[in-house]
């Protein structure tokens, strides 16, 4: 018989590769590829007539709504889609020490506060560790069940001993990490692809039957040993990631896949020595010195009116150009992408004729956020243009539009609420995309059809990026440059 070939598979994200490789090409990761032993092959031959025939439902008498659970942390519950369906699986990953374990313990100490049944599962924590952090973050009284464990046999039993004991009505269950939980019927050691896609497997099913929300904890990693919360992603309903910076106080909470919502829905927290706290109004937060009224104005910034989810965000951009005296000028960006940033300055020397070829080129997101718009572009180019000139961009002013190869500036969408929200913080003008054809009470507009139409807000632009490339051609001849 032939021997069944080895396969390697990422313990990142889970890919399959025929050979060993250094780089995984599903997620770009180093040296996270190892063997594994063959799989079992799936049994040939199932026919009609042998199985235990399954019943189909009308989906007429199908409920037409969810009943969802909240916790009353709204940030929290507004990424779940509204709150937590019973009998889905939720995974949240997010890197070490982010505040996984925090956010997770408040929200299960506020839902078990409003009569929901809510177990807490730890395979990296003491119950008394637990219990102490409860005490400290004001939790101690929520009747929270807690549990240290790592064999997913005994949770299994002891989840069905303890949701039988519960008196019915919904039910929360945490388990904190996947990684840490082992199977004893499966040889590799915890945390290993095959042990975290067993474990979530059964546990997920564990929330099928018994109607509970399960979440799922799972640390991301860069240790090839440890398998990452990809491998999860599409076994369970929801996924969510926790995101920060580390030096700043602020934690996002981001819906990157949910069945029961919408995607791209953030919560914004802000980690304090009593836990996370919700943050309502968040582009406070990110709004740098430059926000609407309040400090001198500087050159190189510009608000993007954005969207995360459903709720408008104020962001500064932040760019500094600088000549370079680098063969290969700098592009550092921080919260945004690099293909992005290298497409806006490309348009904006084709189309408009500004050369950032001389200059190194940084594009910052004050705060620490994360942008992922093309809605930005416009802002970024503002931040850029500013930045060149080095002349402040029009003082209470937003920005958004995407821009196009040719040069155009396309429309995005919910320009309205975008408007809405610039006037709220006290902006008074945007300029935005000519086809958006929006208004909003208290703020003016410039409706741009072409970049260039931006780059006239910016007069000494063009002198600048003339002189940027003179100095240039002068010190290549000299030899200054090295
Ligand atoms: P934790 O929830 O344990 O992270 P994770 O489970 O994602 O690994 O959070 C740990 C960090 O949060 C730790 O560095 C301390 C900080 N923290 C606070 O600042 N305030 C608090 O009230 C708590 C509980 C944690
Ligand atoms: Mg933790």
């Amino acid at each position: 018989m032939a021997k069944a070939a080895e396969s390697f598979v990422c313990q990142s994200c889970g890919a399959a590769y025929g050979k060993w490789q250094g780089r995984c090409d599903a997620c770009g990761e180093w040296n996270t590829i190892l063997a594994e032993a063959p799989k079992t092959t799936v049994p040939k031959g199932l026919s009609a007539g042998k199985g235990k025939a399954i019943n189909f439902a009308a989906l007429s008498t199908q409920p037409d709504t969810v009943v969802r659970t909240v916790s009353g942390i709204e940030e929290f519950d507004r990424v779940l889609g509204g709150g937590l369906v019973p009998g889905s699986a939720i995974l949240i990953g997010g890197d070490p020490g982010i505040g996984k374990s925090t956010i997770l313990l408040q929200a299960v100490a506020q839902l078990a506060r409003r009569g929901t049944t809510a177990l807490y599962v730890s395979g990296e924590e003491a119950v008394a560790q637990i219990g102490l952090r409860a005490q400290r973050l004001g939790l101690a009284d929520a009747p929270v069940m807690l549990a240290a464990a790592n064999s997913l046999r005994d949770i299994l039993a002891g989840i069905d001993t303890a949701m039988a004991q519960a008196k019915g009505g919904p039910a929360v269950i945490v388990i904190d990490s996947i990684q840490t939980i082992f199977a004893d019927n499966i040889e590799s050691a915890p945390g290993t692809v095959n042990q975290v896609r067993a474990c979530a497997h059964e546990l997920v099913r564990v929330a099928k039957r018994s109607n509970a929300a399960v979440f799922l904890v799972g640390h991301v990693t860069k240790d090839g040993q440890i398998a990452g919360p990809r491998v999860v992603e599409h076994m369970v309903d929801t996924v969510l990631y926790f995101e920060g910076e580390r030096g700043h106080q602020f934690r996002i909470l981001r819906a990157v896949k949910n069945r029961f919502g919408a995607t791209d829905e953030i919560g914004v927290f802000s980690m304090t020595d009593g836990g996370l706290s919700e943050v309502t109004n968040p582009s406070a937060l990110f709004l740098g010195r430059s926000e609407a009224g309040k400090g001198e104005p500087v050159a190189g910034s510009a608000i993007f009116a954005g969207m995360e989810g459903t709720r408008p965000l104020l962001v500064e951009i932040q760019a500094l150009v600088a000549p370079s005296p680098l063969a290969t000028p700098r592009r550092t960006v921080v919260g945004w992408d690099t293909g992005r940033l290298a497409m806006v300055l490309a348009v904006l020397d084709a189309r408009c004729g500004l050369r950032y070829s001389g200059c190194d080129v940084y594009l910052n997101v004050a705060g620490g956020l994360r942008v992922v718009e093309p809605a930005a572009d416009l802002a970024v180019a503002a931040a850029l243009l500013s930045a060149l000139a080095d002349t402040p961009a029009p003082e209470r002013t937003v920005f958004f539009g995407e821009i196009s190869l040719a040069g155009e500036v396309r429309p995005v969408s919910q320009s309205e609420s975008r408007l809405k929200e610039a006037a709220k913080l006290g902006f008074e003008h945007a300029v935005m995309p000519a086809a958006a054809k929006t208004k909003v009470k208290g703020i003016g507009t410039s409706e741009l059809m072409r970049l260039n139409e931006l780059v006239e807000l910016f007069p000494a632009a063009r002198a600048a990026a003339k002189r940027a490339a003179a100095g240039r051609d002068r010190s290549s001849w000299t030899g200054e440059d090295e």
